[in-house]
């Protein structure tokens, strides 16, 4: 007897475990369907964020950053240290706690709410006058039918074509969190988000790390200032960055990993590695879905098509996060899943894409919202700019930690924040102000005119707003 929901949501990460306590706070009948399995193959919901992405790399940022300090910056705060030394399994050990531990915590919110969970895979098998049949492969086989169906099924590793991901030597996201080893030397396919950010964590424990970049210009889609404040800086650590390559082989055998590849002169080049990352990039997982089963329409490149409400061609069928158009953020896939548990309500839930931070968790962290000024320049728009640098603000001076800039950018005219770029100590707190001012719609004058705690990093903020009246006081 298939058992009946009001919402049945496919997929149990950020987007759909959130969408799930949404639907059941506002009184429905929900089930959430995941087949995330731990090593032991329980339920492990959180989905590539908890167990593969957001949460595991932080971890591991984390304790490698305590590492590099102890090495490298501790003696500057007068801190001797006699020997220093790596237990990288009680490392990666710490990693999985505090992955189970956010595992645990969702399984623990679904029973608070009363949202049903299943584990095992979820797909559409037809659909009847009750709803949306959606049948639950796994331990316990079962159907359920659903008035409403909120896809989030989220998105895996893109492979390099001709190179596997096999998880010891060709790593994706997957491997790059559980090396068993320090690699000597490292290779990184994709100067991107995750290609930064484990590259950054395997130098800090020791690694040569080279990284292998297919366009011209370092980190595109940031503002130009910062990302050649952010080049400067990962050069001085150690990154090697090579952009405007074309990869043409990687070859994995049991001494390591040789890529092939042509550099930004065209010239060919060999880039012997032990172990190589490759990063460049995430595809949607509708594969397995049988979307085909009840009509659901997926784009040529695989995402499901969805209008701003995250509606799709079917009625009463909706997707979020990974698995549609839009930046792959889990705080993205949050939104739109309480969004669209709000709209199954009759309410408005709304997504405001204009203010969706980003934030690279590098050392320094990179963050920003809104438009970079080379957006601006090419869309005509009127703007000034006020820059503040982390190295005239006391608290960064006190922390040791004075490298990179905040940057403001407001309407010429009216003065409207139209975006905030920062690099720099905790930028990925710092950014949460500017979202808040811009979703107001304010000022950069009134930043420039609010109390900030003294000495703070927010400072930094203040005197960039400031400095966009060319009136910064401390700088
Ligand atoms: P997912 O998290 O991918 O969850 C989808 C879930 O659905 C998975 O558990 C999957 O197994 C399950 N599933 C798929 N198909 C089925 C099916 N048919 N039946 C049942 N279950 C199914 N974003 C940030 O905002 N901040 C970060 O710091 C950050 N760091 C990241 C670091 C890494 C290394 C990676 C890879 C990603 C990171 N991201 C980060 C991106 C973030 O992880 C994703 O944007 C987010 O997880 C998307 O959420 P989602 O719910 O759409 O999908
Ligand atoms: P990405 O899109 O950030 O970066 C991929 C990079 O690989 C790009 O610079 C691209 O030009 C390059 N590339 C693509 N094909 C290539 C090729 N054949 N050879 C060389 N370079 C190539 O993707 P990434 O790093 O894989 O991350 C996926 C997504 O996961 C991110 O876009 C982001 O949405 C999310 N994520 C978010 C994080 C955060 O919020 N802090 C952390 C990690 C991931």
């Amino acid at each position: 007897m298939a058992k009946n929901f009001d919402v049945v949501v496919i997929g149990g990460g950020p987007g759909g475990y959130i969408a799930a306590i949404r639907a059941a706070q506002l009184g429905f009948a929900v089930a959430c369907i995941d087949d995330w399995k731990n090593a032991q193959g329980g339920p492990a919901p959180g989905g590539t964020c908890t167990n593969i992405g957001c949460i595991p790399s932080k971890a591991l940022l984390q304790s490698s950053e305590h590492y590099e300090h102890a090495g490298h910056h501790f003696k500057d705060h007068g801190i001797q240290i006699g020997s220093l030394g790596l237990d990288l399994a009680k490392m990666l050990a710490r990693k999985d706690t505090v992955v189970k531990q956010n595992n645990d915590g969702i399984l623990y919110l679904f029973k608070k709410n009363k949202v049903a969970f299943f584990h095992g895979h979820g797909s559409f098998a037809g659909r009847t006058e009750k709803g949306y049949e959606i049948a639950v492969a796994g331990a316990a086989a079962e159907t359920l039918t659903a008035k409403h169906v909120i896809v989030a099924t989220g998105s895996s590793a893109r492979p390099l074509s001709g190179a596997p991901f096999d998880e010891k030597q060709v790593l994706s996201n997957d491997g790059a969190l559980a090396i068993p080893s320090v690699p000597k030397r490292l290779g990184v396919i994709g100067a991107g988000v995750i290609g930064l950010e484990m590259g950054s964590v395997w130098r800090r424990l020791g690694s040569e790390v080279t990284i292998l970049e297919a366009l011209p210009a370092f980190l595109g889609a940031v503002d130009d200032q910062i990302a050649r404040e952010a080049a400067k800086v990962f050069g001085r650590q150690g990154l090697k960055i090579h952009l405007g390559v074309k990869i043409d082989a990687v070859k994995a055998d049991r001494k390591g990993v040789t890529v092939t590849y042509a550099d930004s002169k065209g010239e060919p080049q060999t880039l012997a590695v032990d172990k190589l990352i490759v990063s460049i990039g995430r595809v949607p997982n509708t594969a397995g879905l049988s979307g085909e089963a009840v009509g659901l329409k997926i784009d040529e490149r695989g995402f499901v098509e969805v209008d701003d409400a995250c509606r799709t061609n079917l009625p009463n069928v909706w997707a979020v996060g990974d698995v549609v158009r839009g930046p792959m953020l889990a705080h993205k896939a949050e939104e739109e899943g309480v969004a669209v548990a709000e709209r199954i309500a009759g309410q408005h839930g709304h997504v405001n894409f204009n203010t969706i931070p980003w934030v690279i968790y590098t050392s320094p962290e990179i963050a920003w919202v809104g438009q970079t000024e080379q957006q601006l320049k090419a869309a005509g728009r009127a703007y000034r700019a006020g820059t503040f640098p982390f190295a005239a603000n006391g608290r960064a001076r006190a922390l040791g930690d004075t490298a990179g800039l905040v940057k403001f950018l407001a309407d010429e005219k009216t003065d409207e924040i139209l975006g905030v770029h920062i690099i720099g100590p905790f930028a990925s707190e710092l950014i949460s102000e500017a979202v808040v001012a811009m979703e107001f719609r304010a000022s950069s004058e009134d930043i420039a005119r609010i109390c900030h705690a003294h000495p703070s990093l927010s400072e930094a903020t203040k005197e960039a707003a400031l400095a966009v009246d060319k009136r910064a006081l401390n700088f």
